[in-house]
């Protein structure tokens, strides 16, 4: 399948993913004969990415780390306590189509396993105790939490792995922090962007509005190098942005809009 059709059917299947929390087959082969590719092409995209689902997902997707750093940690009580809280094994749905749980290889933030994800927002240093307060703030809603207190999230510093100039515009302030700010280009258009600089949040700022999908070119603003690497996104597979901590380490994010994906290596 052509790239450009390959990126229409992921954007298609992501509206789908959004509505229905799944891929429901009915629609698949609307989508297939309506779009003239093949059921098979579908399949192989939505099975590729583990953004989509095949089976009905409930509302709220928790991820717990299985990987090694976080298995020394001490991950997998708190995987028990998951599965004893929610009353489903890893890989299921409450009956109440509240939560699906699953174990994942690694969410790229060793160094503050173990960790558990919950629709997109990293809890760090999980300890079994702390589950229940996990899912009881899912069920309020995330955008309430008390970002001042919640050690899920916390502000980073970062440079161009260029040229090492900092990122950091300290004249404009996203939740409340320096903004990280960063050139993109995409469709022959080219802006600013800014990032919020807290670890865990989403926030951002945009010169020009992309769609759903679309992937941007990121750039310094100081010496204009491509802000690219060869790690790929754990969530969607595409390049990574690297940008390199002050404190060391680096965090990556991933230039595809509506993706979450990141990695904070320190
Ligand atoms: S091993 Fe858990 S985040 Fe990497």
């Amino acid at each position: 399948m052509a790239a450009k059709h390959n990126n229409l059917l992921i954007a298609i299947l992501e509206e789908i993913q959004k509505h229905y929390n799944y891929l429901p087959e009915k629609i698949l082969r609307e989508i297939s004969d309506q779009l003239k590719i093949p059921l098979r092409d579908i399949y192989g995209v939505a099975t590729f990415y583990k953004a989509f689902s095949l089976k009905p997902r409930g509302k709220h997707l928790l991820s717990a780390c299985l990987g090694t750093a976080c298995h020394v940690r001490g991950t997998k009580s708190v995987v028990v306590e998951i599965e004893k809280q929610l009353g489903i094994k890893s890989g299921e749905t409450t009956t109440d189509n509240e939560f699906t749980f699953e174990t994942v290889n690694c969410l790229g933030a060793c160094a503050l396993g173990p960790i558990v994800v919950v629709d997109g927002n990293y809890f760090t240093s999980v300890k079994k105790q702390m589950v229940k307060q996990v899912i009881d703030q899912t069920l309020k809603g995330h955008d309430l939490t008390d970002i001042e207190n919640d050690k899920r999230i916390f502000p980073l510093s970062v440079n161009c792995p260029q040229c090492n100039h900092t990122l950091m515009d300290n004249t404009h302030t996203l939740d409340g922090y320096p903004s990280i700010r960063v050139t993109i280009s995409f469709n022959g258009l080219h802006g600013w962007h800014r990032l919020s600089s807290l670890y865990g949040s989403y926030m951002y700022e945009s010169e020009h509005q992309r769609s759903l999908g679309s992937i941007a070119n990121y750039f310094c603003p100081h010496c204009h190098s491509e802000l690219s690497g060869s790690v790929k996104c754990p969530e969607c597979s595409t390049s990574m942005i690297p940008m390199i901590i002050n404190s060391g380490g680096v965090v990556q994010v991933c230039p595809k809009r509506g993706c979450k994906g990141h990695i904070l290596d320190i």
